[in-house]
């Protein structure tokens, strides 16, 4: 029987679908996000048992694991899933919310996989998925931290890959493109051109899995967005820059300098 899974940011969109495809697969869960309705609900279509645990990750993260402990539990799986973006000039932004970004995005990423991981190498079983993004594969103007934060999660990932090699334990690197999801409303996206090669949450999550299954290192969900990013990575980075400046630039831009 596959064991219990932790999902963080299961209450919506990504995390949401990895809650209901890992439980399609047999495994028990831990539903974490703020919203405890929203990951109520998600529980209560769940074939197989889901405790909910309505946590602030970027003000508790550190009290989370006990929690979990308290219920009893042991987590095989653990899904750093949970996070969110910021769209516009940095020094624009309001004060504090980058900064709670790097908490979510980054620092409970760091405790939750600390907390759990020492129990999975113990055992030789188990393992770690970290969502990241194609955001985080370069620097973005306009999504500044966000593009950071998220080429930490990546490179956390892949470097814990390396180490955790011959230990029975994985760790996955996912790197979506854009996911129409809440993300975009929460980021502050007035509306986004959906672009070619698309996808949805349900496919980033089957293809991650199956990732997952197969001992993979990273994943870029969707066929067209892994050769797009397989394209960019050969690009100059001062080229790149000034194509996604252009690209992001909100609207009442600074004039032209
Ligand atoms: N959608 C995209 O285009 C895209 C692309 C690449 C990577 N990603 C990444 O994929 C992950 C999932 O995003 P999504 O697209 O599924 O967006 P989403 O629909 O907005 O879901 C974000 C999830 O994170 C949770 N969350 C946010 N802040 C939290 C906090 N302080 N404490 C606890 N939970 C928190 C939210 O739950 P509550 O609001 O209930 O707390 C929600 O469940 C994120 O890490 C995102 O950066 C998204």
């Amino acid at each position: 029987m596959p064991g219990t899974a932790l999902v963080t940011g299961a209450s919506s969109g990504i995390g949401e679908q990895f809650a209901r495809q890992l439980a399609a697969r047999g495994h028990d869960l831990v539903l974490v996000a703020r919203r405890a309705d929203r990951l109520e609900a998600v529980a209560a279509e769940l074939p197989t048992e889901a405790r909910v645990i309505a946590c602030d990750l970027g003000a508790d993260a550190a009290s989370l694991p006990a929690r979990v402990a308290e219920l009893g539990l042991e987590v095989e799986l653990l899904v750093n899933n949970a996070g969110f973006g910021t769209h516009g000039r940095f020094w624009e932004l309001p004060e504090g919310r980058d900064a709670e970004l790097v908490r979510v995005n980054c620092e409970a990423v760091v405790v939750l996989t600390r907390a759990f991981l020492p129990r999975m190498v113990e055992r030789r079983a188990g393992g770690v998925i970290v969502v990241a993004s194609t955001a985080g594969m370069q620097p973005l103007p306009y999504e500044a931290v966000y593009a950071a934060s998220k080429a930490f999660a990546f490179n956390f990932a892949g470097a814990l890959n390396a180490e955790l090699r011959g230990s029975g334990v994985r760790c996955l690197a996912v790197t979506p493109g854009p996911v129409p999801t809440e993300w975009q409303r929460v980021a502050g996206w007035d509306e986004m051109t959906r672009m070619p090669g698309t996808i949805g949450a349900e496919q980033v999550v089957r293809e991650s899995l199956a990732a997952y299954d197969r001992g993979a290192g990273s994943i870029v969900p969707g066929a067209l967005f892994r050769w797009a990013m397989r394209a960019s990575a050969l690009g100059p980075r001062a080229l790149k820059l000034r194509v996604t400046e252009r690209l992001y630039r909100p609207s009442g831009s600074l004039p032209e300098g």
